[in-house]
């Protein structure tokens, strides 16, 4: 086979001999996805698929969205680099207006090519304002790749390493319907996460830097504590001066629907002190950063620059792609279209014993699935739907621990008719795991 065959089986063996074998790929044959438009992409085959899944949550508007294509075409055609020594005003407009949306008080906008370092950079100016290398995380949690981003992840599927330069405390409350807690009331699991939270800061010496949290988990499968539980944690951190970092790396610029950022289900005790983001807001150009109040960026005591972070083509990219979701009220969109779409799922479930739980908000919506008949997770049944899903043309996501959790987060001008189309190719795909599962 020629080394420029369009093959796909060719490109994975190519794949595997050159690329880190933790790199994992979805699919027993992995897709090479070539084009997209609107709400679908094209595989190397010319095989076409909805997505449901947007390269996790990236694809935020849509695909070839022509507002965004010709704003990277005409910065490419001017100047692709200039690096942060010098004033870039696609740089500065695009933080205006993250500035004035983040809800946060004199705010401040630092950029960065990934979410991890947005992570990174968080962790940096907490630790440093704080003076303690002390986190609160909760179980469940994904916040980056990095050597600190790891040290904070409470999901061992994805921290490779228990060595890390933060102390980390994990704190129960993301995942709603497991753990000791499962069967309480919304009002009694709050009080009992505010409870062992507060229990937690008596047995810690010293102060603690920050809380970070994803208001819905996301490689945790879209699990989510109920309103409230954040602003109820915001009040103990609160008395003791410790930071509220708020990860919304997926749960950003309307996604959920109710709310333009996730924190705002638990907005009563007002924003928190530090926001992240990235995935969306580039629709694929990397595109992250931190937003904080002035006081906090400003406390590091030394320069610190991205050179790539705030790159003129991704910052133009970022410009189109917001305008584009703000004057086309995509989080409207992703309200309306993403409630039918739960409740067409949750339709569905109800006659499928594979299915847990269906939950999530807005296009963000996480499908757990279990071995028929018992309450385990069951990455396998996950991994059949997957395939299935896929032979029937439409691409989704997975997560939770082990992976036993589908994820659906289309990108955010979703359809109507492409939510009854995408509920039906993954009712079939559901059944056809249940019956493969029940064969055995
Ligand atoms: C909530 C959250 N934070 C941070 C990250 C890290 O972002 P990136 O993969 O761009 O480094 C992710 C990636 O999945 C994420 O889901």
């Amino acid at each position: 086979m020629n080394q420029h065959s369009h093959d796909p089986d060719a490109l994975r063996a190519r794949h595997r001999a050159v690329m880190p074998e933790w790199l994992g790929l979805y699919y027993e044959r992995p897709l090479e996805l070539t084009h997209g438009e609107g709400r679908h992409v094209w595989d190397a085959e010319g095989n076409r698929y909805l997505d449901f899944f947007g390269g996790i949550l990236t694809t935020m508007t849509a695909h070839a969205l022509p507002e965004v294509t010709k704003a990277v075409g005409e910065q490419a055609g001017r100047i692709l680099h200039t690096s942060t020594l010098y004033l870039s005003r696609p740089m500065v407009e695009l933080a205006e207006r993250i500035a004035a949306l983040s809800g946060i008080p004199d705010a401040r906008v630092f950029f960065t090519t990934s979410g991890t370092e947005a992570t990174d950079t968080a962790l940096l100016l907490a630790t440093a304002y704080r003076g303690s290398n002390q986190i609160l995380a909760m179980r469940n949690s994904y916040h980056g790749r990095s050597f600190s981003s790891v040290g904070i992840t409470g999901n061992r599927s994805w921290s490779p390493t228990s060595l890390s330069p933060l102390q980390t405390l994990y704190v129960h409350g993301g995942v709603r319907s497991r753990g000791p807690y499962a069967e309480l009331t919304d009002a009694d699991y709050i009080a009992a996460c505010v409870a062992d939270l507060e229990d937690l800061l008596q047995q810690t010496a010293g102060g603690v830097a920050a809380l970070i949290a994803e208001p819905v988990q996301g490689v945790g499968g879209f699990t989510a504590p109920p309103d409230g539980l954040y602003a109820a944690f915001r009040e103990v951190l609160a008395r003791e001066g410790i930071l509220w970092i708020s990860d919304e790396v997926q749960t950003g610029w309307g996604r959920t629907g109710d709310h333009f950022w996730g924190w705002q289900a638990h907005g009563e005790n007002g924003p928190p002190d530090l926001l992240t983001f990235a995935k969306g807001i580039g629709n694929g150009m990397s595109v992250g950063g931190v937003v904080a109040r002035a006081e906090v960026m400003n406390s590091l005591s030394a320069n610190s620059i991205s050179t790539f972070g705030g790159s003129p083509v991704t910052m133009a990219a970022g410009l189109a792609n917001l305008g584009y979701l703000l004057e086309h009220d995509l989080q409207g969109n992703a309200r309306r279209v993403g409630g039918l779409l739960i409740e067409r799922l949750r339709a569905v479930a109800a006659g499928l014993d594979v299915v847990r739980e269906v939950r999530g908000r807005g296009l963000m919506i996480g499908v757990e699935l279990v071995r028929p008949g018992t309450d385990e997770p069951s990455p396998e049944a996950a991994a059949l739907v997957l395939e299935a899903a896929r032979e029937h043309g439409l691409l989704v996501g997975k997560g939770g621990l082990g992976g036993g959790a589908l994820r659906i987060a289309p990108p955010m001008t979703l359809t109507v008719a492409e939510a009854e189309e995408g509920a039906e190719l993954l009712a079939d795909a559901l059944r056809w795991a249940q019956e493969r599962l029940r064969d055995g």
